[in-house]
């Protein structure tokens, strides 16, 4: 996006520091709820954006496996009233909490109807039947509560199709509301292959008119689609990398809305996430055998990968290169390039571990493939925070060969980690790692191009090649890794600005200037 210099919002010296009120509504907040980056994402922006000194609240549903005793939550008193259409007026009730290590309010709305089951989206593979009503409920319930607190934000940042739809509700059946009529709205796309498809009767649902139901705004292929109704009405957009907002303009990764968004390219603009750097740092990491910095990355990897070693099986060797896997078993990812390649790396003197759990049939090839190498490759199928920091600090490099990758956060942990990742140059991975140049030894990490197993193949062997051959060049890699920082306090400060343009572009020029200067 380019951002016109007339509309450019003032600048912003502390003196001149006004803070805004911030929204977030989205499905997962990490350590809530989290089934990927979304939940990383939700869970850490919002602390920084605090800490810059603005009014920032989130509000997600509250699964039964959102821990009421540990996070202290406390139910406050009243009840939301939701219309939902036809469906009539749903109730719920809004517990509080605070994002740790931060004053952010947390808002988790008790339906338990839609949300008192343990999965966020699915059970076994399959997405519950009425995740069409549990998220447009999530957009409304979102908005009503804003009622409740007597909280006018400033801007409502919705995330991917789950919250979608609020930008539509604010251009109609909320726009004279009180409380939010007036809000800008900014959507972040996190994933467009995700897009909220439903049967065209959730029109009478959302309530909002069937004139709403058109190729323009909602319909696609017949159907309702939330996440094309958000990119029309969105008063700004934007992804969590600037090569994954060129990439969705086109065929290969706007899943059949490059159309819609490249209408709106001078309103959408990249903004790579950052890393939570409380959380994931070797050197305070409490998941891990040993802690370590820069300066002792050598001894502290070593030591946490014969404990990885140890955890999983596999023999406990120094002198093989380890490579691993933190992520879920879906195309998106390269499951299914690896599983094609992995018993020509396994011909290698390799050993190779994997974290995740997804679609069905790749825990039972994976799993197969552990019993067939038993020396070699591990798995553990299924969800563990703990093991995903020790694969991050254990494994020598780290194999993302995402087939579209609009951020990816594990190759940012692995840079931090000291572990050189191998991904294909797509999305956020190709604006994250810098290939290594064995003549300069600059690079932090290995790229490919081609999506293909004997791609991933050739690099993993080249990977390893310098594992046994160049250890100077490894040394390099980790040193180069460990230096880059992705924060998340120079991402909050484009947030910060976004926002403020989308304010403008709400409100217009004199309400801006009133309240803000400039
Ligand atoms: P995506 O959101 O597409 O899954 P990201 O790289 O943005 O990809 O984020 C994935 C997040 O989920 C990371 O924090 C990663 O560590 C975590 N994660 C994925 N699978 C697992 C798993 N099986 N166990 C623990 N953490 C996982
Ligand atoms: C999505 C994307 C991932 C990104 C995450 C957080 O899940 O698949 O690439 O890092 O959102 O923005």
């Amino acid at each position: 996006m380019r951002i016109n210099p007339i509309n450019m919002p003032a600048p912003k010296t502390a003196a001149a520091f006004k803070p805004l009120s911030i929204l977030f509504a989205a499905s997962e907040a990490a350590p809530f709820a989290k089934e990927g980056g979304l939940g990383d994402v939700v869970g850490a922006l919002p602390k920084y954006l605090a800490r810059m000194g603005h009014d920032v609240r989130v509000v997600i549903p509250r699964y039964y496996s959102v821990n009421l005793k540990k996070y202290g939550l406390r139910l406050l008193p009243g009840t939301l009233v939701v219309p939902m259409g036809v469906i009539g007026f749903q109730y719920c009730g809004v517990w509080e909490g605070r994002l740790p290590g931060s004053d952010v309010p947390v808002y988790f709305l008790e339906h338990e109807a839609y949300y008192g089951r343990a999965g966020l989206y699915q059970q076994d593979g399959e997405g519950y039947l009425d995740n069409d009503n549990r998220f447009v409920f999530l957009s409304k319930a979102a908005l009503e509560l804003c009622k409740m607190l007597n909280f006018s934000p400033d801007v409502i940042h919705a995330h991917d199709w789950h919250t979608g739809v609020i930008p539509v509700l604010l251009n109609t059946s909320y726009l004279h509301d009180r409380y939010v009529g007036d809000a800008a709205s900014l959507l972040t796309l996190h994933n467009m292959q995700h897009q909220g498809n439903f049967y065209p009767g959730l029109m009478d649902v959302l309530g909002i008119g069937w004139k709403h139901f058109n190729y323009l705004e909602l319909e696609m292929d017949d159907q309702v689609n939330l996440l094309k109704g958000g990119i029309y009405h969105a008063t700004l957009l934007n992804t969590v990398s600037e090569e994954y907002s060129r990439e969705i303009q086109t065929a290969g990764f706007g899943w059949g809305l490059e159309g819609v968004v490249s209408e709106r390219a001078n309103d959408l603009s990249g903004i790579l996430n950052g890393v939570d750097y409380e959380e994931w740092n070797p050197a305070v990491d409490s998941f891990i055998a040993a802690k370590y910095s820069a300066r002792t990355v050598r001894k502290g990897k070593a030591a946490c990968k014969r404990d990885l070693q140890a955890t999983l099986g596999l023999p406990q060797r120094d002198d093989v290169p380890l490579f691993g896997v933190v992520s879920r078993m879906v195309k998106q990812k390269g499951t299914d390039i690896l599983a094609e390649a992995i018993h020509r790396i396994l011909e290698m003197d390799v050993q190779f571990v994997i974290v995740g759990n997804g679609e069905p049939w790749a825990h039972f090839y994976f799993g197969d493939i552990a019993a067939l190498y038993p020396e070699k490759f591990a798995c553990y199928i299924g969800y563990s925070e703990a093991l995903a920091h020790q694969v991050e600090a254990g494994a020598d490099f780290f194999v993302m060969p995402s087939a579209f990758e609009p951020c990816g956060l594990n190759q940012m942990y692995s840079l931090a980690y000291g572990t050189p990742p191998i991904v294909r140059a797509t999305g956020g991975l190709a604006d994250s790692v810098e290939n290594f140049n064995e003549a300069t030894m600059s690079g932090d990490g290995f790229k490919f191009w081609h999506h293909s197993a004997a791609a991933l193949f050739d690099t993993v062997g080249w990977a390893a090649w310098t594992f046994f051959n160049n250890p100077k060049g490894l040394a390099a890699l980790r040193r180069n890794g460990m230096k880059k920082r992705f924060t998340w306090e120079a991402a909050a400060q484009k947030y910060d600005e976004l926002y403020r343009l989308a304010v403008l572009r709400r409100r217009g020029a004199e309400y801006y200037r009133n309240r803000f200067g400039g």
